[in-house]
C-alpha cells in the first residue's frame, strides 16, 4: 500500500511522527512518501522538529510558503496536483484542519485517490476560525474520518458522514507526546530561560482572533501585564505574532513588561519540557490544550470556544475567552490553588498510530 503523507504546518509534523514510525515497522505492507507542502518554513517552525521527532526528510517539498487564504490553499494545489498524478498512491493522508490539510484533500479526491482524515470531526462552531472551514470541508470529502473523541463522532455523524467511514482510534499528538517526554524532561533547560520548577507561566498566542486585531491584542498584553507582576511569564512567540506586534507598534509594550520574557519558538522537546514544568500555561492553540491535560498542567485558552471540549470536560483546560479581567482572574484564581486535577481521555493512552495503521490494512 502505498500512502503519501501530506504535512505543512507546524502541529502536523508532531501528528505524523507517530504514524510513520508505526508504518515504518511492516515495510513490507507500506510505501511511505512524505510530502511537505513548505507552509511553514523556518527552520523554528519546521526543521526543528524533524530533528527532534526522527521524522524522516520531506520526500516532495513543495516549498509554497505564506500568502491569503485563497493564494496559500490555490498554490497547494497547483503544487501538489501533479505530485499526485506522478506517485500515483493508494491514499492521501491528510492531519488536523490548516490550508495544507484542506488543500491536498481537494486535490486528492477529485482524482479519485481515497483520503484518511487523522483528528476529523473536531468543532469549534465558529466558522470565522479558518481551520474550522478546513475542517467541515475536509470531512465532509474524506473517506477515512479517524476521531481522537467521542464528540467528533457525534459530530461527523450529525454532519450525515456514515458510520462506518468514521473510527475513534485517540490522539497521535499524545502518542508523540507520551514516547518522547522522558526525554523532553531530562533535559536541563529550565535556568536558560531563567525559569524555576512550578513558578512561572508559559504563554503562547497565534490565533488570527486574538493577534490579528490591535485592540483586541492590546487588551491580551493588559492582562499579561497584570498577570506578570504575580507570576513571570515565558512566551515563545509564533511569527504572525511577531509580525502583528511590529505592526501594531506593541514592541515597547512588550519590553516594558520585566516578568515577561518574548523568546523564538522553541523546539518539540524543549517546550515539552516547559510545559511540564509551567504552574500555568495560558495559550490560544488547538494541540497544547490537549498537551497539558495529559501533563496535569493547568491550561487557560484565550478563546471564546473549543473544537476540543474533552480537554474541559475531564482535562485541565478552561476556556476564558480575551477579556483582560477574565483573563486575570482566571490565572491568580490558579495561582490560588483553584485548579482542576483532570483525568485522561479516552484511548489518550499512546497508541492511537497502531489503531489507525491496523485499521488502514483492513480498510484499503
Ligand atoms: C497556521 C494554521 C493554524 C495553525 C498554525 C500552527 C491555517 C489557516 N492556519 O497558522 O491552524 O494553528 O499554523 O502554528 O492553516 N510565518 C513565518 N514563518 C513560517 C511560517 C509563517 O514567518 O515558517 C509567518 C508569515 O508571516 C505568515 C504568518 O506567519 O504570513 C502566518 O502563517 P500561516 O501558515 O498562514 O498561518 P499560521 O498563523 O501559522
Ligand atoms: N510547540 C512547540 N514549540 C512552541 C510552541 C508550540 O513545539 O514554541 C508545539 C506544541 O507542544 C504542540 C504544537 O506545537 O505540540 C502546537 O502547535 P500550534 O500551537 O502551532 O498549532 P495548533 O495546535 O494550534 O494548530
Amino acid at each position: 500500500m502505498k500512502i503519501l503523507h501530506i504535512v505543512g504546518a507546524r502541529p502536523n509534523f508532531i501528528k505524523i511522527a507517530p504514524i510513520m514510525d508505526e508504518m515504518a515497522r511492516y515495510p513490507d505492507r507500506f510505501e511511505q512518501v512524505l510530502v511537505h507542502t513548505g507552509q511553514h518554513y523556518d527552520d523554528a517552525m519546521s526543521r526543528v522538529f524533524f530533528d527532534d521527532l526522527d521524522i524522516p526528510r520531506p520526500d516532495i517539498d513543495l516549498g509554497v510558503g505564506s500568502g491569503s487564504h485563497a493564494e496559500q490553499t490555490a498554490k497547494v494545489m497547483l503544487a501538489f496536483e501533479p505530485v499526485l498524478l506522478e506517485q500515483k498512491p493508494d491514499l492521501v493522508l491528510v492531519v488536523g484542519d490548516v490550508n495544507s490539510t484542506l488543500a491536498c484533500t481537494l486535490v486528492a479526491v477529485k482524482l479519485c485517490v481515497p483520503v484518511a482524515h487523522i483528528e476529523a470531526g473536531l468543532r469549534s462552531f465558529d466558522r470565522v476560525m479558518p481551520e474550522e472551514i478546513n475542517r467541515v470541508l475536509t470531512d465532509q470529502v474524506a473517506d477515512m474520518l479517524f476521531t481522537t473523541e467521542r464528540d467528533a463522532n457525534e459530530n461527523l455523524r450529525r454532519e450525515g458522514v456514515a458510520a462506518e467511514k468514521i473510527h475513534f482510534v485517540g490522539n497521535v499528538m499524545i502518542d508523540t507526546l507520551l514516547r518522547h517526554k522522558e526525554r523532553a524532561l531530562a533535559l536541563d533547560i529550565l535556568g536558560q530561560y531563567g525559569a524555576a520548577s512550578g513558578g512561572f507561566a508559559l504563554l503562547t498566542l497565534h490565533r488570527p482572533s486574538n493577534v490579528d486585531a490591535p485592540e483586541v491584542l492590546s487588551g491580551i498584553l493588559d492582562a499579561l501585564g497584570e498577570i506578570q507582576t504575580r507570576l513571570p511569564i515565558l512566551f515563545p512567540a509564533h511569527p504572525r505574532t511577531v509580525k502583528r506586534v511590529q505592526e501594531f507598534g506593541f514592541e515597547a509594550r512588550l519590553a516594558a513588561l520585566p516578568g515577561l520574557r518574548v523568546v523564538a519558538p522553541l523546539g518539540y522537546l524543549e517546550f515539552l519540557n516547559l510545559m511540564a514544568s509551567a504552574r500555568l500555561v495560558l495559550t490560544d492553540s488547538g494541540g497544547i490544550q490537549e498537551e497539558t491535560t495529559i501533563l496535569g498542567v493547568p491550561c487557560l485558552t484565550l478563546r471564546e470556544n473549543t473544537e476540543r471540549p474533552v480537554t474541559v470536560t475531564e482535562g485541565t483546560n478552561r476556556i476564558v475567552g480575551n477579556d483582560p479581567q477574565r483573563i486575570v482572574s482566571a490565572a491568580l484564581a490558579v495561582l490560588d490553588g483553584k485548579s482542576k486535577a483532570g483525568c485522561t481521555p479516552e484511548l489518550w493512552d499512546g497508541r492511537a498510530a497502531e489503531r489507525i495503521v491496523s485499521v488502514l490494512e483492513e480498510g484499503i
